[in-house]
This record gives C-alpha cells, sequence and structure tokens, in this order.
C-alpha cells in the first residue's frame, strides 16, 4: 500500500489503524508465533497461549454458540456460513470441522493468511473461503447463499456506520430460511470513559512512533477498539422494524440476566442466557 493510501485509509478508518497494527506484526509471524504474541487481540486470556490452546478455547465456545442458537451436533455438515471478524481463525477452525463451507470474512488481510494456517493445522482446510473485507463494511460473497451469518466481538470495533452495513450485509447474503447470530456490545457506566479514551489513544495512534509502542501494549489496544456501543433499538431502527415477522422471524435479543435491555420493537423476544457478558447482547432471527 502506498504510503498516500496508508494515509488516506488511516484518517478515513481511525477504528481500523489498531487493527492493522496487529495485523503487520502477524505478517512475519506463524500463526503460533502471532497467537503467542498477540493472542491477546483476540482473546481475554494473557499468558501462555499456544495456537492449539487458543483453537481449543475458540472451539469450546463455537460448541456452546450452537447449541444455544439451536443447532444440533450432527445437523450442519451440509450447510455454509459465514463469519464476519474472523481474525486468525480462533473459532474458525472449529467452524470448519463443523460446516460444509465456511467464509471467514475479516478487515485485514494478514489475519485472514493467518487463519487459513490456523484452519490448516486444527480446523478442515477444504471448508475454508476467505474473504477480504476491503472497505470495512461489504462482503464480496453472493446474495442468499449462506445458511448462516455469524459475528463475535466484532461489530464494537468498527464505526457504527460500518457496523450496521455489515449487519445488512449479513441479512443480504443468508439465504432464505436462513439463520444469523450477532453479536454487539452495549452501553455500560464504564464506557461513558471507556469510549471517550479509546477516541483519544486513535488519535495518539496516527503519530507513528507512538503507535509503535501502543501496538505493544495490552490496555492500550484494547482501548483503542473501543469504536461503536449499538443498542437492541438502534439495529432494529436500522434493519427496519416492518421486518420483524415479516422477512425477519423468531427475532430474539440474547442477553446477560445481569443486564436488562430495553427493546422498543413488538414482536422481539428476549431471552437472558447466563454465559452471555453484561456489556454484550446478542440478535439471533431466522431469515423467513
Ligand atoms: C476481537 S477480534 C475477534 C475475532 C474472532 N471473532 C474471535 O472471537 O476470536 C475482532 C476482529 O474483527 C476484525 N474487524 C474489525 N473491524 C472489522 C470490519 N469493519 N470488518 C471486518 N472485520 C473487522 C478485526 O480485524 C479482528 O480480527
Amino acid at each position: 500500500m502506498t504510503l498516500l493510501r496508508r494515509i488516506g485509509e488511516r484518517l478515513r478508518r481511525p477504528q481500523g489503524v489498531p487493527w492493522r497494527s496487529a495485523g503487520l506484526r502477524t505478517e512475519s509471524l506463524s500463526a503460533d508465533e502471532s497467537v503467542r504474541s498477540t493472542g491477546w487481540v483476540f482473546d481475554n486470556k494473557t499468558g501462555n497461549v499456544s495456537l492449539e490452546s487458543f483453537t481449543t478455547g475458540g472451539d469450546n465456545e463455537v460448541r456452546r454458540y450452537l447449541k444455544l442458537f439451536g443447532f444440533s451436533d450432527d445437523g450442519t455438515q451440509e450447510l455454509s456460513m459465514v463469519e464476519i471478524g474472523s481474525g486468525i481463525g480462533r473459532m474458525t477452525a472449529g467452524f470448519s470441522t463443523r460446516f460444509g463451507v465456511v467464509h471467514a470474512a475479516d478487515v485485514d488481510a494478514a489475519f485472514l493468511e493467518r487463519c487459513r494456517e490456523t484452519v490448516f493445522h486444527h480446523g478442515q482446510p477444504t471448508a475454508l473461503r476467505t474473504v477480504h473485507v476491503a472497505d470495512g463494511r461489504t462482503l464480496d460473497i453472493e446474495t442468499g447463499s449462506v445458511d448462516f451469518a455469524f459475528s463475535y466481538i466484532t461489530l464494537q470495533h468498527c464505526s457504527s456506520s460500518d457496523a450496521l452495513s455489515l449487519v445488512h450485509e449479513a441479512l443480504r447474503v443468508t439465504k432464505s430460511g436462513g439463520n444469523i447470530a450477532l453479536n454487539f456490545r452495549t452501553w455500560t457506566m464504564l464506557d461513558t470513559a471507556l469510549v471517550p479514551l479509546g477516541g483519544l489513544v486513535r488519535v495518539l495512534w496516527r503519530v507513528p512512533k507512538a503507535a509503535k509502542y501502543m501496538a505493544r501494549v495490552r490496555s492500550l489496544t484494547r482501548l483503542g477498539w473501543q469504536a461503536n456501543r449499538l443498542s437492541p433499538d438502534d439495529v432494529l431502527a436500522s434493519i427496519g422494524t416492518d421486518l420483524i415477522g415479516t422477512r425477519l422471524r423468531d427475532v430474539t435479543v440474547v442477553h446477560s440476566p445481569r443486564r436488562s435491555v430495553r427493546v422498543s420493537a413488538q414482536g422481539v423476544h428476549r431471552r437472558a442466557v447466563r454465559r452471555v457478558h453484561p456489556s454484550h447482547w446478542w440478535l439471533v432471527a431466522r431469515l423467513a
């Protein structure tokens, strides 16, 4: 990428800069080395992680979430899916052993290279297709072609407008009768400090020397990610509440029992599930 294009990209999409820094660090590393040096980008665990322990954790989450979203253990082999924000394949490996086709979509091309390596070692490489989300908002996948659109800890890291665009894309690429499960982060008391601080960190990230340092500091990188908070009302209004019960069936907001969520639209179910993080919520639905 030329210097001018890089600068243009940084100005247009500041929330992508911390990801690009992490991506750059993985460019010259194997997937295992990437996990050892940047595993904290994807995982809440720090310390002694390897590619194997990383994907084992991801696989456990894949099993739990598929069960939560109503898939049976042996019912997905013929199905296709897209994982929006696959990163270096923590969960993609697990999805690839369960689904016939998995489109791993990510804004960072270096992460996708590592993702291919992760799936090669710990998943089913013949099931994997990678999709570079070069503009951060559209998926190069055919309309109505996948059975399941999934996204975890990703839509909070884009600008609101990119996140909502990816929601529309998830609906576009999912077949009639297919399912979506999209994870978001909503406001907490802490966010009143975290979100402005995240903006400040992203400004500092534009200074190359500061960026080099910050990309190695976990707390600063994680602050830099804090790009948006979307509530169920924000997302449902963007999709169009007239679609609830018509194009979208069984629309459910899955949330933590420790948080009450406000949903103004009619016809939306709520489901409290203990394992959901208190600041997260999921939009789960089936396409008519
Ligand atoms: C915290 S990681 C989560 C990765 C994976 N879902 C997991 O749970 O291990 C967030 C991922 O979202 C990707 N990402 C951020 N903004 C994106 C965008 N606009 N489009 C696609 N991917 C994006 C980042 O590059 C990163 O790989």
